[in-house]
């Protein structure tokens, strides 16, 4: 049996990378798509709604654990690859209840692994030399760095320290060996933190942007030094296609920003845009409302990623500077005030009071 030649299957594509990238490959007149999510509160199907007519676009509302649905849609569908990006990515609620990224990361995973060998192993000889697994992962695997040790790279030994990032890890482990037992075709890909358009208001940059602009508290974990690398989210989905196309099968490829910022610096630039997009005559600075608040337990101190090899391989690198990337970053939540207010619900309010409630002010 073959497969439809070009029909993809994204898991979470209604979250916030998933989102870019189900709108990157329908806008440059990409394949056929079909999008399993199962709507958990970071996903949210207004984030596709200009491709949600478009004949080439199915949308499931389903669980990538549920084996029975996920083998129905690949047996209906026939895509000639997955990626996956369905996953729980929050490493504050991974602390508060891990129960979740356990059986999304590591089962969820596993389930569509599983099923997918299933299915490629009945493909005839083209269709399983084209089909392609890719998994989508991050940087937060690798655990944390020194100030001086150099960057993470694809041989880097793993040690995560969330369990966050302990699932994600476990993953990764599932992904590898459905390559190396049974020859699943499967790419992965650790990248580095994003940022950008339709990025859930929990993570730094959103959550900082509409505080500064609501004149909230900036809630700055520890010392504020902490260490991330930064890629404008546009620049990861076209890593992620230049992967599907070209990576190679039993490959992993890191992909990062070359832009490494302590999160004090991130918080301030974003102060300043946001003095400067919504000028308030006679305010104080949006500076002053930085507090620091009671440290994240664990708290990798520093990432950085060495994407030397997806670079020399495949060609890719960021096109978006991260001080440009910030400021379109910000100008869209500030036009997009209707899509905030859609997406920050009595869940959502109940996540920032329980997260913040609990993190005396240092
Ligand atoms: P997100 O939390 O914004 O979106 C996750 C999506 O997955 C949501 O639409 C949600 O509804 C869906 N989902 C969750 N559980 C599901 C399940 N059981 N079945 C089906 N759908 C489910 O996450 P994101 O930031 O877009 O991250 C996407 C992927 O990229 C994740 O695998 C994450 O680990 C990885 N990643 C994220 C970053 C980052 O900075 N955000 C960096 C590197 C890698
Ligand atoms: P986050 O966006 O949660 O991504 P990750 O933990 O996956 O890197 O956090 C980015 C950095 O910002 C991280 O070092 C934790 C820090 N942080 C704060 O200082 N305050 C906050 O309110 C949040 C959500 C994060």
């Amino acid at each position: 049996m073959g497969t439809s030649n070009d029909t993809i299957l994204v898991t979470g594509g209604a979250g916030f990378i998933g989102s870019n990238f189900v709108l990157s490959l329908m806008n440059s007149g990409g394949a056929a798509l079909v999008n399993l999510d199962l709507l958990t509160y970071a996903g949210n199907a207004a984030n596709l709604a200009s491709v949600a007519n478009d004949p080439r676009y199915t949308f499931v509302r389903g669980d990538i654990g549920d084996a029975e649905l996920v083998a129905s849609l690949l047996r209906k569908h026939r895509p000639r690859a997955i990626v996956h990006f369905a996953a729980e990515s929050h490493v504050d609620r991974s602390i508060v209840s891990p129960e979740a990224f356990v059986r999304t990361n590591v089962l969820g995973t596993f389930t569509l692994l599983e099923q997918a060998r299933v299915y490629w192993a009945e493909l005839d000889e083209t269709g399983r030399a084209a089909f392609r697994f890719l998994h989508v992962s991050t940087d937060e695997v690798y655990g944390t760095l020194g100030p001086n040790d150099p960057a993470f790279s694809e041989t880097t030994p793993y040690a995560p320290n969330s369990p966050y990032a302990a699932s994600k890890a476990g993953s990764d482990h599932l992904a590898r060996a459905y390559f190396h037992t049974f020859g699943l075709p499967v790419v992965t890909t650790n990248c580095s933190n994003n940022y950008g358009p339709f990025q859930f208001p929990e993570k730094l940059i959103p959550l900082v942007i509409l505080n500064a602009l609501e004149g909230k508290p900036l809630p700055v974990y520890g010392d504020g030094k902490n260490v991330r690398d930064w890629l404008f989210v546009e620049d990861h989905c076209a890593a992620i296609r230049r992967v599907l196309e070209s990576g190679r099968p039993g490959e992993t490829y890191n992909i990062g920003g070359n832009s490494e910022r302590a999160n004090i610096d991130v918080v301030t630039a974003i102060c300043d845009l946001v003095d400067e997009m919504r000028p308030q005559a006679g305010a104080a600075p949006r500076r002053e409302l930085i507090t620091y608040v009671q440290d994240r337990p664990g708290h990798d101190r520093r990432y950085a990623i060495d994407a030397r090899k997806i670079t020399r391989e495949l060609g890719w690198k960021p096109a978006e500077q991260f001080e440009t990337g910030l400021r379109k970053t910000v100008r869209w939540y500030l036009e997009n005030s209707e899509w905030v207010n859609s997406v920050r619900t009595g869940a959502y309010r109940e996540w920032i009071e329980k997260n913040y409630a609990e993190r005396a002010e240092l």
